[in-house]
Formats: structure tokens, sequence, C-alpha cells
């Protein structure tokens, strides 16, 4: 990562920094960029929320999060403690104005204190039903513009998840662009940070000999799977509300798409990547109501087992109502009408309880237009695959035909195989690491504008409104660890296709 400069320096305020998020990934991150010294210098973090605790209790806080999440532990104490003189906390109810004059004295002090200058970056890792009061109160205390004649430049981060459906998303989109130009937002989607997903574009852009390949003439369609084998956890009351839908396919599996399908970018920079990003948004083919039972499947997990162990049915998690219809696996069949891609499917799937952790796109090709060796059988040329693994096992493997060794004309498939930690070895940084680089640089080309974002949820309004409804004695209709409903099988075999088994 290019380490920023004393001119990148800034003032990063938490929202919600007593929270999960915080100290999950947010402090790692952060401290993992100190120590890479890729954070600029000065640097320094205000965390805000309503819990009462000192800078000497946060910072200790802190200390715990990054022994169990980070991926690197510090060196001694001299170096936490550098990096420890960076956290401050300030106690309050984002969403109460009465916070906000103590907060704008207490970080003019700060930054005259510490030096760092008139920038100043806003992380919203509230709940999602504060975002629009704290937007607003942000206006109202005059924080979305720079300190007068700092120079400065004021950005704000907001977390997944933007609205719950279009007219949230809208009602969000219309508050945030009331008080920030757009310029000024940071849509977070953190799978755009993950270094296998920017590798999508490299992959296709920085390779000649794909690219020719890359459309309706070669491909015959495209797999995207995120599949999870842990259950809601401890978040059962936050699933019920939010679903496989909105959790993955809205934000982080059409991102996913939107790279595959993309057109090349004048630049990688973030105005014509979006760009491109949007015109594929805008060639999905819309999924008129009546339409949704045949491209879409939703299905919902009973007990079963996963990797060996009993695992109960998503109905019995704590905080989920015993006759729940809440969706924890859902697939969908798009299409993308454009000359690329006219007459290619693109399969979309992801759940809870499945029979393996995965994340990966898999590109499908054609089979051979002729088949030189069809009179015998047995010798079958599987047509050519390649996968694209985002997570774990990062990497690609590319399957084509090669003869079987022996006197006989047998054909197998292998694969030529592409293993991230083998080629570069050491872990990939953390997606959190790359994106807060990215927003204190002012860089918001893994970032989502909020046209796309009210596209996607568009595109799935008419799911969204099926799926609000339905028979609760039709669920549980998958057992845990296996690959989901029968249902979804029909979705794809109906074309004469197969999901695969990753
Ligand atoms: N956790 C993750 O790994 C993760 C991953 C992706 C996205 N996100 C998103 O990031 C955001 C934060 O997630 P989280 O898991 O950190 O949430 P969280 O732990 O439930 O809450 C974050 C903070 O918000 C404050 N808060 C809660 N209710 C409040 C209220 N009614 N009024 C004012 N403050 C309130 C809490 O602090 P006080 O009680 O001290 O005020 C808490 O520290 C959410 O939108 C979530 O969807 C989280």
């Amino acid at each position: 990562m290019t380490p920023l400069t004393a001119e990148d320096s800034c003032a990063l305020v938490i929202f919600g920094a007593s929270g999960d998020l915080t100290k999950r990934k947010l402090v790692p991150a952060l401290w993992q960029m100190f120590q890479g010294r890729v954070l600029p210098d000065p640097f320094v973090v205000i965390g805000v929320s309503r819990s009462e605790m000192t800078n000497e209790e946060f910072r200790s806080r802190m200390r715990e999060a990054v022994a169990e999440f980070a991926r690197v532990q510090p060196a001694s104490q001299k170096v936490w403690d550098r990096f420890a003189q960076t956290l401050l906390y300030y106690s309050g109810d984002p969403a109460n104005p009465a916070l906000y004059p103590g907060l704008v004295e207490y970080l003019a002090r700060v930054e005259q204190e510490r030096g760092t200058g008139g920038n100043r970056l806003f992380y919203c890792a509230t709940p999602p039903s504060l975002y629009p009061p704290l937007v607003r109160r942000l206006g109202e205390a005059g924080l979305n513009r720079p300190p007068e004649g700092s120079g400065g430049v004021v950005r704000i981060i907001i977390e997944k998840p933007f609205g719950r459906d279009l007219a949230s998303a809208r009602a969000l989109n219309q508050v945030v662009a009331s008080v920030f130009s757009e310029e000024q937002v940071y849509r977070i989607d953190h799978y755009l940070g993950k270094e296998t997903v920017q590798n999508v574009l490299v992959f296709r852009w920085a390779n000649g000999i794909f690219e020719p390949l890359w459309n309706r003439n070669h491909v015959d369609h495209v797999q995207i799977t995120v599949g999870e084998t842990i259950g809601v956890e401890a978040r059962g009351a936050y699933y019920e509300e939010s679903g496989a839908l909105r959790d993955m396919i809205q934000n982080h599996i059409l991102q996913l798409l939107c790279l595959v399908a993309m057109e090349p970018p004048v630049t990688f920079d973030a105005d014509p990547v979006r760009d491109e990003k949007t015109k594929v948004m805008r060639a999905i083919r819309p999924i008129a109501p009546a339409e949704v039972d045949r491209v879409a499947v939703r299905g919902q997990y009973g007990p079963g087992f996963v990797a060996g162990r009993r695992a109960v049915g998503y109905r019995e998690e704590k905080g989920v109502s015993a006759e729940s219809i809440t969706d924890t696996y859902a697939a969908l069949r798009l299409e993308v009408d454009n000359w690329r891609w006219a007459g290619v499917p693109f399969f979309l799937r992801t759940g809870k309880r499945l029979a393996k952790r995965t994340s990966e796109i898999a590109v499908q090709f054609k089979p051979t237009p002729h088949l030189v060796f069809q009179r015998n059988p047995e010798i079958l040329a599987e047509p050519n695959l390649l996968v694209l693994r985002i997570q774990p096992d990062e990497g690609m493997s590319l399957s084509f035909a090669a003869k079987l060794p022996g006197p006989d004309l047998k054909i197998k498939p292998v694969e030529m195989d592409f293993n991230y930690g083998q080629a570069f070895g050491g872990e990939p940084p953390e997606a959190y690491e790359r994106l807060l680089l990215d927003a204190m640089k002012g860089d918001a080309t893994l970032y989502a504008r909020g046209e796309w974002v009210d596209m996607a949820w568009e595109l799935l309004a008419p799911v969204l409104d099926a799926w609000a409804v339905g028979d609760a004695t039709k669920f549980p209709n998958y057992e845990a660890g296996t690959w989901g409903p029968a249902e979804a099988e029909r979705l794809i075999e109906e074309s004469g296709r197969r999901w695969r088994r990753p």
C-alpha cells in the first residue's frame, strides 16, 4: 500500500465506536496500517458513542480488540503506546443534537493540538436507523464543511446496509445529498476492498488473452456463489429484518456481477469505473412481478449437520420467530441485455449453513464448436471453466481437457491453478485497510455511488415484494449443511445447466 502523506492527515471520527464493527474491523485495520507505516502522520481517531468511557478505557478495549482480531501484533508496549495515542473517545448520543456543540469544539481543539489540519473523515458505524438523523445533525452543526480557511476536505463513510428497500435507500440518499455533495460520500461495500475482487479487473484488463473470449460468443453462463457454513450466530434479530437477498445479493454479489460484466473503463479512476458499473446495472433485464417465481428461489435452513456437527434450524436461533419466513438462501437468474452478454445467463446464489464456505465467480465457457472426438462416446471433453476464488483459498483455476496418458484416447479435465498465498506469500491486507486508506486520500473507485445503490434496490424490489409474504409451512426447505433448496436446482437445470459444487 502506498503510504499516506502529511497532506492526507486527518481526524477520523467514528460514530458507534463502542460497537462490534469498530473493534472487529476498523481499529484492527487502523493498527495494521499504523504498523505498516501507511497511516498519515499526524493522525487521530475520535470514537463517539453513548457508552461512558475515558480515553484510557477506550484504548484498553481496542488493545484487546487488536489482540483478538488483528493479523499482526504489536512488537512491544512502546509501539502500541504510540498507536494508542492516536485514539481518543468522546461520549454522547450521535442522534441527539445536544452532542454537537461540544463535539465541534472538542474536534477543533484536537485538530489544533495534534496538527491534523482541516481534513475530517466521519464514519457511520451505528445501527443503520441512525444514519439519517446523524447525517442531518452533522449538517446542522456545520460539520459537512471543513473549518474556515483550513483548506481541508470533509468526507463521510456510510456502512452497509444502505437502506433496506428502494424507498428507504432513496430517502437516505436524499438526506445525504441534502448535507453532503456526492464527492464527499463513501458508501462502503467491503467486498470491493478485497484483493481478489480487485484482481477480477486486473485479470480481465492486464491480460490480453482473456478479453477476446469474455462475451456471448464464448461464455455459456456465469455462476456467482457466496456460501457460508455459519448460521446467524448472535445476529438473529438483525437477520430477521434482512435476509440473504438484502444482506448479500443487493450489494456484494451484484457488485461482483458488475465487475465481471462491465466494459473496460477508460482509466482506473472513480468516475470511469463507476460509470461502467452503472451501465451494467442499466442493462440487467428488470424482473417482472409475474416472473419472480421463475427467476428467483428462496430458502431457509432447518436443522442438520455442518462439518459433522449438529446445527439447529434457523427458526431455533436466538432472536428468530418460530414462524419466520426470512430467506437464509437466495438464488437468482439474471440476464444482462447488452451487445456483449445477450443470451448469457448469470446465476447468483448465496446462503447460510451451506455445505461449504466459499465465494467464487465461475465463468463457464461454451463447448468446442465441433466435436472431433465424438465418434467415441467415452471421449467427452468438458467445456473450459474459469473459477475466480474470492475467499477462502484465494486464487483462480482454469480447467481444460488433457489426454489421459495411455494407449487409448481418453480425455480428462485438468486444472491450472493460481494460489495467492503460494505466489505472493503472506496474507493480503484486510479489505477495511484498503478502503480506509482510499477514503483518506479521496479515492472513491472502490465505493458505491448513490445511483448504483438505488438501481440495485430497484432491480430487486419485485423479488423483495413477493418475498415479504409467504406460506410459513413451506419453510424450512433445506437442511443445514447442504447446498440449499431443491427448487434452486430447478432454477438452473431447466436451462440445461447445473450448479457447481465448489
Ligand atoms: N459488525 C460487523 O462486522 C459489521 C460488518 C459489516 C457492516 N456492519 C454495519 O456497521 C454498523 C455498525 O455495526 P455494529 O455491529 O458495530 O453494530 P452495534 O455493535 O450493534 O452498534 C454500534 C454502536 O452504535 C451505538 N448505538 C446502538 N444503538 C444506538 C442508538 N439507539 N442510539 C445511538 N447509538 C446507538 C452503540 O454504542 P452506544 O450504545 O455506546 O451508543 C454501538 O456501539 C451497522 O450498520 C452494521 O450493519 C457491521
